[in-house]
C-alpha cells in the first residue's frame, strides 16, 4: 500500500513538471496563459479531466481572447498547417514564451521522451481534429455548434501538422468563424485526458454556399481490437457532420466510455483521415438511424466533388457490416 502511494505520488510529480501538448497560434484563446495565470496550471498544454463546464470549455480561456486581427485562415480545398507542441517555446511563437526559444525542428517535445506526447510509437497514434462553428461571436458558441471538419489520424507526431480543409466549406459569417483543436490520446500512455484549444478562424477561397449539416454525436463503430472487437460495425456509425468528442469531464459529456476505452478522432468513431467531405446539408440523400444491427445504408448525394473524394464510400464493401 505504501509503495503504491509513493509510486502514484512520484508519477504525479513527473507529470507536473513535464508538459502535454497544444496547438499554438496567435489566433487562439489563452495564447499568453502561463502556469501562473490561474491558481492551477491552466496552460493550453495542460490536459482537461473531470473539469466543470467553464473550466474545460475553451480551456477556461474565454477571458483571454486573441487580438481581433489574429485569424487563422482555412483555405477551402487546401491544407492548413498548424503547430502542435508541448511547449510554446518550441513553436514559431517562442518570443512570448516564458522559457524562450527551445525549438528543435519538427520535434513536438524537445528533450523529452515520446511518452510525453502520450504514445508508445507511430502505430499507437490516435489522431486529433479541427472543428468549426459558423458563429463569429465565440461567446455564443455552444458544444453542439462545433463540427469536426478535418482530422489528422497521425497526430501528435510532428510539430508542423497539416489538416486538409474540405473543398466545399462555405464562407464564415462576418468573415469570422470559431474553431477549436481537439485531441484525445492513446490509453496506454497516460490518463484520461482531453485537449481543447480554441481559435479564431476564417474560410478563404470558398466556392460553395451550402451550409454544414447539424452535427450529431459521434458513435463508436470501428474495429476495436484493444477492447476485443475485431470487426467494425459500420451501420452503428454516425454519418455526416459530427460533433467533437466531449469526454471525461465533470459536466456536459457526450461520451461515456471508461478510462481504458477512450473515444478517438479516427475510424473508431467514423472520422476519416483528412478532410471530412460529407459534413454538408446536401451530402446525403438519406441517413438511417444508426444501429449495431445492420438495416439500411446511408445514401450519399452524388455531388461531383464528393464522388471524387468521398472516403465513406469505401466502407460499403460486402462483408464489412
Ligand atoms: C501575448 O504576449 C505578447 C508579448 O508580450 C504580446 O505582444 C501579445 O500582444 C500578447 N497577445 C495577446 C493575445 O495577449
Ligand atoms: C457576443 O455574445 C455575447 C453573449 O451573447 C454578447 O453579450 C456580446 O454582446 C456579443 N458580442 C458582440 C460583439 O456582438
Ligand atoms: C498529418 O500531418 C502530417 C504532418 O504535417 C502530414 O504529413 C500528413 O499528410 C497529415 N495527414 C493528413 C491526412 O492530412
Ligand atoms: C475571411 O475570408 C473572406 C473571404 O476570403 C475575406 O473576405 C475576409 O476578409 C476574411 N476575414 C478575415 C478576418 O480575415
Ligand atoms: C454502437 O455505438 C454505441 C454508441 O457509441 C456504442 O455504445 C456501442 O458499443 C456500439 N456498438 C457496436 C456493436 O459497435
Ligand atoms: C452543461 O450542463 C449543465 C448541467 O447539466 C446544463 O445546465 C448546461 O446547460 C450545460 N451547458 C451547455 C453549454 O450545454
Amino acid at each position: 500500500m505504501i509503495s503504491l502511494a509513493v509510486f502514484v505520488f512520484t508519477t504525479c510529480l513527473v507529470r507536473q513538471v513535464t508538459a502535454h501538448a497544444s496547438m499554438f497560434h496567435p489566433s487562439m484563446w489563452g495564447f499568453n496563459v502561463t502556469a501562473q495565470t490561474f491558481p492551477y496550471d491552466n496552460r493550453p498544454v495542460a490536459p482537461l479531466t473531470n473539469y466543470n463546464f467553464d473550466q474545460w470549455w475553451f480551456h477556461g480561456h474565454l477571458d483571454f481572447p486573441p487580438h481581433p486581427s489574429d485569424v487563422f485562415q482555412l483555405p477551402a480545398g487546401g491544407a492548413a498547417t498548424t503547430e502542435i507542441s508541448c511547449d510554446k517555446g518550441a513553436t514559431s511563437f517562442f518570443a512570448s514564451s516564458p522559457g524562450g526559444d527551445v525549438r528543435q525542428g519538427d520535434n513536438v517535445c524537445p528533450n523529452q521522451p515520446i511518452a510525453e506526447f502520450h504514445t508508445t510509437g507511430f502505430d499507437d497514434l490516435k489522431g486529433c481534429a479541427l472543428a468549426i462553428a459558423y458563429k463569429s461571436n465565440a461567446s455564443e458558441v455552444v458544444p453542439e455548434d462545433f463540427t469536426v471538419f478535418s482530422v489528422n489520424q497521425t497526430c501528435v507526431w510532428t510539430r508542423f501538422t497539416d489538416f486538409q480543409v474540405p473543398e466545399r466549406m462555405p464562407e464564415c459569417p462576418n468573415g469570422m468563424c470559431t474553431c477549436a483543436w481537439f485531441w484525445i490520446h492513446s490509453a496506454d500512455s497516460g490518463g484520461e485526458q482531453n485537449y481543447m484549444t480554441s481559435f479564431q478562424c476564417n474560410v478563404t477561397g470558398a466556392t460553395s454556399t451550402v451550409a454544414l449539416a447539424k452535427p450529431q454525436v459521434p458513435r463508436r463503430c470501428g474495429a476495436d481490437p484493444d477492447n476485443g472487437k475485431q470487426l467494425a460495425s459500420l451501420s452503428n456509425c454516425t454519418y455526416g457532420a459530427k460533433q467533437p468528442l466531449y469526454w471525461f469531464q465533470a459536466e456536459n459529456n457526450t461520451m461515456f466510455e471508461g478510462a481504458h476505452a477512450p473515444p478517438f478522432y479516427n475510424d473508431l468513431y467514423n472520422f476519416v483521415d483528412g478532410p471530412q467531405n460529407d459534413i454538408f446539408a446536401d451530402s446525403y440523400l438519406q441517413i438511417p438511424n444508426p444501429s449495431p444491427v445492420a438495416t439500411a445504408i446511408p445514401l450519399l448525394q452524388l455531388v461531383p466533388a464528393l464522388v471524387a473524394t468521398q472516403p465513406v464510400v469505401r466502407i460499403f464493401k460486402p462483408g464489412l457490416t
